[in-house]
């Protein structure tokens, strides 16, 4: 299974999630771990200079007078006990040995005295029942830490210091050392959410920004592939993405210029094909053998059938047309009219809401091309008007076999013709579906192709969008 998400949008703001949450957890742990050590320095100082100050006060006193004093020194995270002999304590790690000699060196250093001093950190409440800390019930992690970082251990801990003062009474003092516990980092777990979710926001919005450019851009490859004579796509959005634009555009007009060079010249060889055309067929009137004549003067149809259509075509590329108001019914209608006096069968239903801006000429042949090809492959044409105040579409239907549908966009390109039909008695040249959609895109509409289904046929639909204008 992948779980990388598919877009870009979804890839770039992973990996810089991923960065910064890495990036804060770090900062977050290394800051807590500066802080514990700072709280510890400090407050080691204040232990040791305690402990020293006590002990100094007591060894002043006569032994009956210390009891009073010990019991104003004394508080909740401080207390002394005096005794005879020195106490055991447990061990404790022997990473904190190197603490508790640091602790005893600056106890040392307050009583400006060399006593018999010794120090141990022990957890809290095992000092007076000794015992190794190993026992104690933690989690393997807090065990590290509390080897490795003392003062972030996970429970209390308490320093127990010894002294011998210099009557030989032997002074222990518990003091309770502040620590971080672990659980403040858990505390850190909502700003942490906070920054993720502030950052993922502005993440959001700025890959979004790029990747919407991007987007534009694929809908701006795809128009032009499906119409390279279309409007030029407009220059907006960043810097980079404007230059990849106005390339496009550039690209667009000339590809433009060359397809119109290449309908010129098409249309130039058709039209100069036509005089030896005629030439040849006065020639071939005068053969003697009817037969022959008659062969001559059917390939000299059919080439000037393929010379006429391929002008035809040419002539419908790159044309500035000028648009009118237009009643479609009546001009499909009249269009009709006319196949009905060829005796075909064609029928019409439906009426638009409004007159529709286009090119009269231009729209004939186009819904005309479309019935031809419904007379010619499915015998019989349905023609209907379908209006909404949005699109006009002129829907044809026809009962002939239809087309199989993964021909169904081939068939548009010029000079295509199915295998079927490859008959020049049944068919044209192939470009009848070429210059329809050629026109309907020059109105800003399209054709679109689909089988009735069970291969009851073919409908075509000419549909043109009605601009607010
Ligand atoms: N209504 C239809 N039913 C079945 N096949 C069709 C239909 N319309 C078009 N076709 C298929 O699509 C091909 C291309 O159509 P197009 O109109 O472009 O060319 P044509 O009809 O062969 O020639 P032209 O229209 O230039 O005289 C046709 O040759 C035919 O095979
Ligand atoms: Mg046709």
């Amino acid at each position: 299974m992948n779980l990388l998400p598919r877009s870009l949008f979804g890839r770039t703001l992973l990996v810089l999630s991923a960065g910064l949450l890495f990036a804060e957890v770090a900062s977050q742990v290394l800051n807590f771990f500066d802080r514990g050590s700072g709280v510890y320095r400090l407050a080691a100082q204040q232990t040791a200079r305690r402990i020293a100050q006590s002990a100094r006060i007591l060894n002043r006193l006569a032994p009956e007078q210390r009891g009073a004093v010990i019991d104003e020194i004394i508080g909740p995270t401080f207390s002394v006990v005096l005794g005879r002999t020195p106490i055991s304590v447990g061990e404790g790690f022997a990473e904190h040995d190197r603490y508790e000699r640091d602790l005893a060196a600056l106890i040392k250093f307050y009583l400006r005295s060399q006593w018999d001093t010794s120090v141990d950190i022990t957890a809290l409440g095992r000092e007076r029942r000794p015992r190794n800390y190993e026992g104690v019930d933690t989690t393997p992690l807090e065990q590290w830490i509390a080897r490795h970082f003392y003062f972030v251990l996970p429970g209390a801990f308490s320093v127990v210091a010894q002294i011998t003062l210099e009557d030989g009474t032997n002074a222990v003092f518990y003091a309770r050392m502040p620590q971080e516990p672990l659980s403040r980092l858990e505390s850190l777990l909502p700003r942490l959410l906070l920054n993720l979710a502030i950052f993922v926001a502005l993440g959001a919005l700025a890959v979004g920004m790029i990747t919407r450019s991007l987007e534009r851009l694929a809908r701006a490859a795809e128009a032009f592939g499906a119409d390279p004579e279309g409007a030029p796509l407009r220059e907006s959005g960043p810097r980079e993405v404007r230059s990849v634009i106005h390339a496009f555009n550039r690209m667009r007009l000339q590809l433009r210029n060359h397809l119109q060079e290449r309908a010129q010249m098409l249309g130039a060889i058709s039209h100069d094909l036509q005089t030896p055309v005629t030439r040849l067929r006065l020639r071939a009137e005068m053969l003697d053998d009817a037969g022959r004549r008659a062969k001559f003067l059917r390939d000299l149809d059919e080439m000037e059938a393929l010379a006429g259509s391929a002008l035809e075509f040419c002539k419908s590329i790159g044309t500035e047309l000028e648009r009118h108001p237009l009643d479609v019914r009546a001009l499909v209608a009249s269009l009709c009219e006319d196949w009905s006096e060829a005796g075909r069968d064609v029928s019409l239903e439906g009426n638009p809401r409004s007159p529709y801006r286009g090119h009269p000429q231009a729209l004939r042949r186009c819904v005309n091309n479309l019935v031809e090809n419904a007379l010619r492959y499915g015998a019989r044409a349905r023609i209907t008007i379908d209006d909404d105040d949005k699109v006009l579409r002129v829907a044809v239907r026809d009962e002939g076999p239809g087309i199989p549908e993964q021909e169904l966009e081939r068939v548009f390109e010029p000079f295509v013709r199915l295998e079927q039909s490859r008959n020049r008695e049944s068919g044209g040249t192939g470009l009848g579906l070429a210059i329809a959609r050629k026109v309907a895109r020059w109105h800003g509409g399209d054709i679109h192709l689909r089988n009735v289904p069970d291969g009851k046929g073919l409908i075509a639909e000419l549909v043109l969008p009605r601009s607010p204008a």
